[in-house]
């Protein structure tokens, strides 16, 4: 098989109530990892690349990664992506570079200015058998949460039911990125984790059968915060969407997960234990192996909390 679209996935994932792990790939172990996991678990997968990975290793050898790996598993439907397109032309240059869905987000300028550029970038994707995704509402961190309790942010910044259905009708986007109260990073709620299910049903309700996506959606694995701390690190307080909360939501009409905290987070956890137990290693084989097992045991697991098993 070769690279495929969103289409398919998310009408079967919406169909049986669960969701498709998006990932971030930046490097060769990361797409290696994401990728054995996806074949282990049969699972059809998204490997996503931002601005910013674009930036680090250079377009081209991404590209060529996710090839190499959609060569070595053709049993497994793996998805190109474009996450957080920031303007027409990048998204143009990932359409023109073979990615098979793109991300436009617009989502910090005005509603009538969000619509306009989503619009113009759906209008080219689609006109080269590339889908789009788009965003509506704002994911603000926890600065924004009100007290100390819960991560509940003002309203004016979450997803407006109405809006998201005039949004998609107006600009014909293939999906649509809410926001529900998460955020991108490791530290996104001060207190318990919270996320606006309720809203989440409206919005499904009114866009029926529509993808929605889940942006922000890494549980800042506990088990991984505390490897990193106990080796050197420090990362105190952070803190995700916990499993539960990802698994109702999988339910709700979110068929998109993105995942790339969980993903820096296990590799690095792996990177600082092997450094603190083997000093005496220089061989980047030798700990990048290790890291790399690490990021694969974690997206199984996702996997598995996403109900995106047996679904090849
Ligand atoms: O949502 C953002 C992703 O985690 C990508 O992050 O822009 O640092 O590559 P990045
Ligand atoms: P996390 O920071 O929660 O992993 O979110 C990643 C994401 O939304 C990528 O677009
Ligand atoms: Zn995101």
């Amino acid at each position: 098989m070769s690279l495929v679209d969103t289409k398919d996935m998310f009408k079967k994932a919406l169909k049986g109530k669960y969701a498709i792990g998006a990932f971030n790939v930046n490097n060769m172990e990361l797409v290696q990892a994401i990728v054995a996991a996806a074949a282990e678990k049969k699972a059809p997968v998204i490997l996503q690349i931002s601005k910013g990975a674009r930036e680090y290793a250079n377009p081209l050898y991404l590209t060529k990664l996710i090839e190499a790996a959609v060569e070595e598993h053709p049993e497994v439907p793996i998805v190109m992506h474009l996450d957080h397109g920031p303007d027409f032309n990048l998204c143009k240059a990932a359409v023109d570079g073979g990615y098979t869905s793109v991300m436009i987000d617009a989502s910090h300028d005005k509603f009538e200015d969000n619509i306009a550029i989503t619009k113009k970038v759906v209008d080219y994707a689609h006109k080269h058998g590339v889908v789009v995704e788009a965003e509506l509402g704002q994911l603000v961190g926890s600065q924004f949460d009100e007290g100390e309790s819960g991560g509940k942010i003002g309203n004016g910044l979450y997803t407006d039911p109405n809006q998201a259905v005039e949004f998609v009708e107006r600009t014909g986007c293939d999906s649509l990125a809410v926001a529900i109260g998460t955020s991108h990073g490791a530290y996104k709620f001060k207190g318990e984790p919270y996320l606006d299910l309720e809203r989440l049903k409206e919005i499904a309700k009114r866009l029926k059968g529509y993808p929605l996506v889940l942006h922000g959606a890494s549980s800042v694995i506990p088990e991984y915060v505390q490897m990193c701390n106990k080796f050197g690190g420090k990362l105190p307080g952070a803190r995700g969407v916990t499993e539960e909360l990802l698994s109702q939501a999988s339910k709700l009409g979110i068929c998109k997960v993105n995942t790339d905290t969980d993903l820096r987070l296990a590799m690095t956890a792996a990177l600082r234990k092997h450094f603190a137990e083997h000093p005496e290693d220089f061989d980047p084989r030798k700990y990048l192996a290790p890291a790399r097992e690490e990021v694969k045991k974690m997206v199984m697991h996702k996997l598995e909390v996403l109900g995106n098993v047996n679904r090849i």
